[in-house]
This record gives C-alpha cells, sequence and structure tokens, in this order.
C-alpha cells in the first residue's frame, strides 16, 4: 500500500474520532461548514502546512525550475510585452509593462478527504507563489467539491468558479491550466476553445502527459475523440516533470506541455478553420461531468 493508502485509513479512523469529541465540543457556527461537517479553519491549516512540507521536497526545486523555463518559452515572462496577447498589459509600480498570468485549475477532486488531491492543492499553491501569480487570479473547479471545500478555497484566497465550463476557457492572457489525473476530455476542451496560433502559445498546461495519454488508448478511437490533442502532439513541447516514487500516484506521468508559437505556425492555415466543437457521442468512458443541461 503506498503511504497515501495509508493516510486514507488513518484519516478515517481520524474522522471517526473526530465524529466523537464534535459531540462533546463544537465550534463556532462561522468557522464550520454546518452542512457536512468539515472544519474550515483546520481544513486551511492542514493546506497550508502541506503546502509547506511539500516545499521542502527536492523534487520541488526541480519542478519550480522546470516550470519558470516553460512558462519564458510561450513568451509570458513579466516585463514582456506578449505581442500576439489579447489585453493591455498591467503597469508595475515602476511604470514598465508587468502582464500578471492567469491560472485555471480543474478537478482537483476532493482535498478535504484526499491526501492526493490534498498535495495537489499544495503544488497548486507552490506554483502559484513561484510564479507570483496572485491567488484571485486562479480560477479553480471541480463539480465535485462540497460547499466546505468551496469555502476553504475562497479562505486560501482562490477564485471558485460557479459554472461547469467543461474545460472551454479561452485564454486571453498568458494562462497556465492546471489539471491532475483529469479525463482526456477536459484536455480536448481546453484546445479546441483555444485551436488558433494566437491562443495556443498563450497557454501551458501542467497536467498528465499527452504522449502517455495517447499510448494508453485506441490509436483509432484516440483520433476520432481527440483530435485536437492528437493534432497537438505534433506541435506542442512536453516535459515531464520529475516524481519521486512514493508521489507517483499524486504526481506520477505529469508534464509541462507548452505550444511555441515557431511550432505552430509551420502548420497549415487548414489547421485552424471552423475546429468543430467535440461532441464524445461514441465514448465509451467519458471521464467528465458535463453540465448540468446536456445530462
Ligand atoms: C480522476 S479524478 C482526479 C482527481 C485528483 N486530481 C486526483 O488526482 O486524485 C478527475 C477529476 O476531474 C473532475 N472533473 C470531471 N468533470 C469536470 C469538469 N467538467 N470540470 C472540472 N473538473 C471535472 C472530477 O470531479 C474528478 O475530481
Amino acid at each position: 500500500m503506498t503511504d497515501f493508502g495509508k493516510e486514507w485509513q488513518l484519516a478515517g479512523r481520524r474522522k471517526d474520532a473526530a465524529r466523537k469529541s464534535k459531540t462533546r465540543k463544537r465550534s463556532p457556527p462561522s468557522a464550520r461548514c454546518q452542512e457536512e461537517d468539515l472544519d474550515i479553519e483546520k481544513t486551511v491549516k492542514r493546506i497550508k502546512d502541506t503546502t509547506s512540507e511539500l516545499g521542502c521536497e527536492e523534487f520541488w526545486q526541480k519542478w519550480k525550475e522546470q516550470i519558470l523555463v516553460a512558462s519564458s518559452f510561450s513568451g509570458f515572462f513579466e516585463g514582456e510585452r506578449t505581442d500576439h496577447s489579447f489585453e493591455e498589459p498591467e503597469r508595475c509600480q515602476e511604470g514598465r509593462p508587468c502582464q500578471q498570468l492567469e491560472c485555471v485549475c480543474y478537478g482537483l477532486g476532493s482535498f478535504s478527504s484526499c491526501p492526493s488531491a490534498r498535495f495537489q492543492l499544495a503544488m497548486l499553491l507552490l506554483l502559484l507563489d513561484a510564479r507570483q501569480i496572485p491567488l484571485k487570479n486562479c480560477l479553480v473547479f471541480d463539480p465535485i467539491f462540497s460547499n466546505g471545500e468551496k469555502m476553504v478555497l475562497k479562505k486560501l484566497g482562490l477564485n471558485v468558479l460557479s459554472e461547469n465550463e467543461e474545460g472551454k476557457r479561452l485564454a486571453t492572457k498568458p494562462t497556465i491550466f492546471y489539471l491532475m489525473h483529469c479525463g482526456k476530455a477536459l484536455y480536448n476542451n481546453i484546445l479546441w476553445k483555444n485551436w488558433s496560433t494566437k491562443c495556443l502559445s498563450l497557454i501551458m498546461i501542467i497536467g498528465n502527459g499527452f504522449t502517455g495519454m495517447k499510448d494508453r488508448s485506441i490509436d483509432r478511437e484516440f483520433q476520432r475523440d481527440y483530435s485536437y490533442m492528437n493534432q497537438a502532439l505534433d506541435v506542442c513541447e512536453e516535459k515531464q516533470l520529475p516524481c519521486p516514487t512514493r508521489f507517483i500516484d499524486v504526481f506520477g506521468d505529469t508534464a509541462t506541455i507548452t505550444f511555441p508559437l515557431g511550432n505552430l505556425s509551420k502548420l497549415p492555415q487548414s489547421t485552424w478553420v471552423e475546429p468543430q466543437e467535440p461532441e464524445y457521442q461514441h465514448c465509451p468512458d467519458l471521464e467528465i461531468i458535463l453540465k448540468k443541461s446536456q445530462m
């Protein structure tokens, strides 16, 4: 059993103990989520402790270096005006342009009960700090978040999206999409929505490598259902991030994926004409929760 498997069991036992003690002493209502009995303050502290713990890991330093390099790739280092960005850059105190990055995190999972998701959230916080992305510029969404978890995320300063956009978010400024162990449809939808040289060169994905996802799929199905990922494989730069064995369930097979403008502009113009919205009608194992209206 992995360390995290053990922690799952321990978490269960701890929960039982906590339930017993709660009957004796209750925190004030403002500090806890009535609906599911999640102790908001305690969970926030736990996330912060996990973040400090992860920040001391050697592999985090390597992630940090790789991410800083990968994010400079698409021309979105601070102070640089990205010619292909739509928005006027904000001005730093010295008056020079300093465009702030945005970060979008999908599919974190239930971080209050699942240790993997908690470590992934902690990693997100480290990334934001390393890349100096203000917490409010980080949008998070997972349809399975409980109300208590949403409160925790807001307390941490993150921006919780209220709508399920199915990954269809247009990047109008340099944007890091952070999605760990998510369904292929989420990645494919991000690519579809940003299917132009202008938008793809603005995004960086930190998530599961497209190469691995293709290798684990049946070729014919991957090409039919995930055509944007399939085409992107020819032009993206995918670099695996290091992962120690004991974190394999949490950060295994994670890569930085960028779309250098030089590669994108080599593709024929026809590549970009009227991209069809993906429908996934034939997908046997669709790993995405769709908007309520479509279900
Ligand atoms: C395989 S789980 C991964 C959870 C966690 N990141 C981990 O590694 O343990 C996939 C996650 O994607 C989320 N998800 C599904 N549809 C989504 C959507 N439309 N937008 C955002 N997240 C979604 C699921 O709720 C689930 O938490």
